[in-house]
């Protein structure tokens, strides 16, 4: 129906492929429920949709609710991975694997049988030692983090959101069990209550479609940060695609793979961020989730864009 836009003008080379996927997303008639482990994200409404493409040269078009901010969680992971392996380099995988757990990604159990040290950068166990190395490194591992969002994104107005920040501290008792228990298992270089915090401000940006999908950009130019100096080599740029892949979707990768054929990440906000490597990067928000933790109709959508696009990895 559509063909791959990198042969049209390119002037709204875009458009009309995210009109058509906005308009088969709002004949959706189950979008799931939005995450209800704290009352700031169970008030959105399923009903809102969003969706940007950033190309690599910053053109970004958008569709929906594409400039309207919401909590992007999780997909704060992929910036925080981004900033330790570019400071810390290599060292950080003595900590964390780079295996998909198919477990839930708040999940205690494979820790113990692993000797604390989580499957992969994007369960929260992994998250929360990348995030310990990056303070390690910065001693402000959300502050770095903000930072880099707002600079590729060019939007100084990117922020933390307190009152998220609080609820995940006072509702993050799982959170608190995984950092500790990594501790004693001597994973964690930073005092556990200052490295709780950082991973709660971490989660509490607020940014928009267009925010996340220009932000990301650096993955789909292999490295290469919007004023163009270095923030990961290619080989990186391309271990943190992979890993998207594999483990960006938590016990669900394995079918986002098959769907939507590019590397992405989710976050329980939900919004969700994919890379077409040297082409473009995508965020897709839509609140209501499945049972996984992934927005329903952000899944979609990225399925209907890779489908009518014919821009995968595959
Ligand atoms: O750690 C938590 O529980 C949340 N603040 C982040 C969870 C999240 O987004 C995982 N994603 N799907």
């Amino acid at each position: 129906m559509f063909s791959t836009p990198t042969g049209l003008p390119r002037v709204g080379r875009f458009e009309p492929v995210l009109n058509h996927i906005a308009e088969e997303v709002s004949s959706l008639t189950d979008r799931g429920r939005p995450a209800d482990y704290i009352p700031l994200l169970a008030k959105a409404d399923p009903q809102r949709f969003g969706m940007a493409v950033a190309e690599v040269d910053g053109t970004v078009y958008g569709v929906g609710d594409w400039r309207h901010p919401f909590s992007a969680q999780s997909i704060t992971k992929v910036f925080t991975l981004a900033l330790a392996l570019s400071l810390g380099g290599e060292r950080l995988w003595q900590g964390v694997g780079r295996e998909p757990s198919g477990n839930p990604f708040n999940s205690l159990v494979q820790l113990e049988h692993e000797n604390g040290i989580p499957r992969n950068p994007f369960i929260n166990a992994g998250a929360l030692v990348v995030t310990d190395r990056l303070q390690s490194l910065t001693s402000d591992a959300a502050g770095q983090v903000l930072e880099l969002l707002r600079a590729e994104s060019g939007n100084p107005g990117i922020d933390f959101m307190p009152e998220v920040a609080a609820c995940e501290a006072s509702y993050g008792g799982r959170n608190a069990a995984l950092a500790h228990f990594m501790a004693s298992y001597g994973n964690l270089l930073t005092p556990v209550p200052g490295l709780l915090a950082a991973y709660f401000w971490q989660c509490s940006i607020v940014a928009s479609c267009k925010d996340l999908a220009l932000a990301a950009g650096f993955l789909a130019r292999h490295g290469t940060r919007a004023n163009g100096s270095t923030l990961l080599s290619k080989s990186q740029a391309k271990q943190i695609n992979a890993m998207m892949l594999t483990c960006g979707t938590y016990d669900a990768a394995g079918d986002f793979a098959y769907r939507v054929g590019l590397p992405g990440k989710s976050g329980v906000g939900g919004g969700i961020i994919a890379v077409v490597p040297g082409v473009c990067t995508l965020c897709v928000w839509g609140p209501g989730l499945d049972r996984h933790g992934n927005s329903v109709a952000g899944v979609l959508a990225l399925d209907r864009f890779t489908t009518l696009t014919g821009l995968s990895v595959f």
